[in-house]
């Protein structure tokens, strides 16, 4: 394992406090916040970071007012068809992780377009977790190595922590170096819960639009200074 990073996981929390901190609708917290995502992707492929994967709406989010959802779910419309096209210039490839049979058809289609004309790109990786929920990704991916053990394809001997993470939504990616909440939460909340094992994890009170280059510059500062021993002496 190396100690040189590669991949930073965030959670963006704190949209909704920092609109309501200054007397907005939350819905205005999401629109800064996506800006957010924008800047800090550009800044995160500036530092040298391969890929980042950023927390956008949880399994769990599915749950909130459907004005909120239905406002978000037309941000992410804007940002597909439009905004992402900055950093798609810049070179980077967008990939989406989740439950993508809950979300609609145009935005499925939206998606798989956008995977489509960056996967050649491999300067910088922007991984969002969309309609995702750790404990799902892990349930779906056991019940796909059982039925492999049933139809006889797999042995049990050969299920291994190689395997297990080969079947993750994120098979192709390194484990997060980092994992940083913005927000003033010390929580996972159901997020990349078996890639995060070894991960050091950043805690932050900014609420998420607020979250800045040298915010990010200064978690990296710190995450080098950190020896990472992986459960050794
Ligand atoms: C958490 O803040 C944030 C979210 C549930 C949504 C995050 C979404 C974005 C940053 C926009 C992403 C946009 C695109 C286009 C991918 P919260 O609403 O839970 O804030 P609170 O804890 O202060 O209420």
């Amino acid at each position: 394992m190396t100690n040189r990073l590669q991949h930073i996981a965030i959670i963006m929390d704190g949209n909704g406090r920092w609109a309501a901190a200054k007397g907005l609708p939350r819905t205005a917290g999401h629109r800064q916040g996506a800006q957010t995502l924008q800047k800090i992707s550009e800044a995160a492929a500036d530092m040298g970071v391969k890929y980042l994967t950023v927390y956008a709406f949880s399994t769990e989010n599915w749950q909130r007012p459907p004005e909120e959802v239905a406002y978000l779910m037309n941000l992410l419309r804007h940002y597909l068809k439009d905004e992402f096209k900055k950093i798609q210039e810049k070179g980077a490839r967008i990939r989406f992780i989740g439950e993508r049979y809950m979300l609609d058809e145009d935005i499925r289609a939206l998606m798989s377009k956008i995977e489509t004309d960056t996967a050649q790109n491999d300067k910088f990786t922007l991984c969002v977790a969309l309609s995702y929920g750790s404990r799902g990704e892990l349930t779906s991916t056991f019940k796909r190595l059982a039925s492999q053990v049933e139809s006889g394809a797999l042995r049990i001997d050969d299920i291994t922590e190689q395997t297990i993470s080969a079947n993750l939504y994120t098979a192709d990616m390194p484990d997060p170096d980092i994992v940083i909440r913005t927000g003033g939460e010390q929580r996972v909340s159901n997020y990349l819960l078996w890639q995060l094992a070894y991960s050091e994890l950043f805690f932050t009170p900014v609420y998420w639009p607020d979250f800045s280059a040298e915010d990010l510059s200064a978690v990296i500062k710190e995450y080098n200074s950190r020896e990472r021993r992986y459960g050794k002496v």
